[in-house]
């Protein structure tokens, strides 16, 4: 039986040096990395150039994230909560995914961290509302991370076991959904073709 791939694709929606969006994205790369067959790939706007549609000439970058988007099995979306909503910076990576975006009918997990006591449930609201107007698929139970400054120490560790397990649900949610949802139908059109059955 083939290798199973899965691409997953994972957007990070703050510049900050070391911000903490970064640290509990960290923790759902390594839980994906937990699952065999599973490929990430990591897009950080802080080392790439993104610009307004209709700004940045022939800059690749924008091109590079929208190939990795089309061939991706899902996407993870991690944004801090900026003056009660998603980040600027993770308005201005999906509008470099194009319109119509290449993220419509692409299963999305949505990761959201806050300084704040009530985490991040306005920007997570913000950008599901954002992710659905364009045609993905936003699972439900997205994560929201509050007193983000408390639950992290400086070292990107998270000192609150309860914390990290939600954190790494958004990569175990994304797998759920795969394995149930995308896997079965693509070994049946593998079968139709009469080719060997992947996993997925
Ligand atoms: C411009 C700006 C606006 C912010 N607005 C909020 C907010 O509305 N609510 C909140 O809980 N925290 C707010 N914060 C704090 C962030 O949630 C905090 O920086 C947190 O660490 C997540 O962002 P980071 O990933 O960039 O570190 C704000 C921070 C900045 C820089």
């Amino acid at each position: 039986m083939a290798e199973r791939s899965i691409n997953i694709v994972a957007i990070k929606g703050s510049v900050r040096p070391n911000n903490y969006t970064e640290m509990a994205l960290a923790l759902v790369l390594d839980e994906f990395s937990n699952h065999s067959g599973v490929k990430v790939e990591l897009f950080d706007p802080a080392v790439m150039h993104l610009y307004p549609p209709g700004l940045g000439g022939d800059n690749p970058d924008p091109a590079r994230m929208r190939e990795a988007v089309i061939e991706a099995t899902g996407i993870v979306l991690a944004t801090p909560e900026y003056h009660g909503s998603f980040s600027s910076i993770m308005k201005l990576a999906i509008e470099n995914l194009g319109f119509p975006s290449v993220m419509s009918g692409k299963p999305v997990s949505l990761l959201g961290v806050a300084a704040g006591a009530i985490g991040a449930i306005k920007s997570l609201e913000s950008l599901r509302g954002v992710c659905s107007h364009v045609g993905a698929i936003v699972l439900p139970g997205p994560v929201s991370v509050a007193n983000c400054r408390e639950v992290f120490n400086e070292d990107g560790t998270c000192n609150d076991e309860r914390t990290e397990k939600r954190i790494r649900g958004v990569a175990t949610n994304m797998m759920h959904y795969i394995e149930d949802n995308i896997c079965p139908r693509v070994s049946l059109e593998a079968m139709v073709r009469g080719e060997d059955l992947p996993e997925c």
